[in-house]
């Protein structure tokens, strides 16, 4: 009989037989599926797996202490957490072209990554999280973004320059597998069920030119937002606006408009809010959130975050809109 219990046990032993008693390097990103590769390849070799975590400075807000407290601290999964910010900003310093921006986005954490895997000189493999819908969609020769999707997340041409063998045990699983298998493993239904979250991270979610200032105005909104999705439930349905969501996140726009606050003017910048839903990413529909949601989002996005002093929210659909701005 098919169980997740019983699965967990056959993908352990198949992993322990596959690797024997080699080294396992893998890239983690803070995401379901790096996350969920992380836990099963743990459960199976512990020690013998190490994993590097790219802070770029472009993560969503304590995205890098949150994937400590539950990879590290709970599960004890080894994790090399390298701090790149400064490297990350450098580069993209001037650079306002949102391809350009993707490009040196993965170039760097290729570099970073490559760094940190070529210390570990006994690593025989590299495992990604790659699933079967990853599989698929590589194999489908798809063009544009999607390319530049699979080259950043799956680290594209690490195995050859690292001379490393491919460990990818979440091959053969859909999404909602991959889900259910990192529940059974431990890991905590918030990480598992989040919403994806864009290799480039914040990179794309600031418009034109990245810089720290405004990386970190947008992430103090976007955890606004999040938290505010996550407390609004629809009674309808029982659930949580995040839930009932399948894409949510600020964006920062560095234009400057008027505001006033007590007797003083104020010339800050804009955040958008956007949240979508949609079944496979291709098509969305622009979220019909409730009034009394968006109005606690935008107050207090405006009175937490002093810089922000407007707060508008996206009502495109896609196509024609993508759901990133960039
Ligand atoms: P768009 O904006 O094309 O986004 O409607 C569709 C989905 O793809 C995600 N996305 C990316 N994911 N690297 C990624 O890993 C990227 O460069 C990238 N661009 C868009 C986006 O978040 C949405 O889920």
């Amino acid at each position: 009989d098919w169980t997740m219990p019983n699965y967990v046990e056959e993908a352990v032993e198949r992993i322990r037989e596959q690797v024997g008693n080699d080294e396992v390097i893998l890239g983690l990103s803070g995401g379901v599926d790096s996350s969920v590769a992380a836990a099963l390849i743990h459960r199976a070799i512990g020690d013998q797996l190490t994993c590097v975590f790219v802070d770029h400075g472009l993560l969503r807000l304590n995205e890098g202490d949150q994937v400590m407290e539950v990879l590290h601290k709970n599960l004890g999964v080894k994790i090399i957490r390298v701090n790149a910010i400064d490297q990350f900003m450098k580069h993209l310093e001037g650079v306002s072209d949102p391809e350009q921006k993707r490009k040196i986005i993965g170039r760097e954490f290729v570099e970073v990554f490559q760094e940190e895997a070529g210390k570990l000189v006994n690593a025989k493999w590299l495992a990604q999280g790659t699933i079967y819908p990853d599989v698929i969609e590589s194999a489908g020769a798809k063009t544009g973004k999607a390319v530049s999707i699979k080259s950043h997340h799956n680290v594209g041409g690490l195995p050859e320059t690292l001379n490393l063998q491919l460990l990818e045990p979440l091959r053969e699983l859909f999404k909602d597998e991959v889900r259910e298998l990192g529940i059974a493993l431990g890991l905590p239904h918030h990480m598992v069920y989040r919403h994806p979250f864009p290799g480039p991270g914040l990179g794309v979610r600031i418009l034109g030119e990245v810089k720290q200032e405004y990386a970190d105005l947008l992430r103090r909104a976007d955890a606004i937002f999040i938290e505010e999705l996550r407390n609004h439930i629809d009674p309808e349905t029982g659930k949580s606006w995040y839930d009932l969501t399948s894409q949510a996140f600020a964006v920062f726009l560095p234009v400057k408009s008027v505001g006033v606050m007590g007797d003083g003017r104020t010339y800050d910048y804009v955040v958008a809010l956007r949240a979508v839903q949609t079944s496979d990413f291709m098509t969305a529909d622009w979220a019909h959130l409730p009034y009394p949601l968006l109005s606690k989002v935008s107050g207090r996005i405006i009175n937490e975050v002093r810089g922000i002093n407007r707060v508008t929210y996206d009502v495109s659909s896609k196509p024609p809109a993508t759901i990133e701005w960039e």
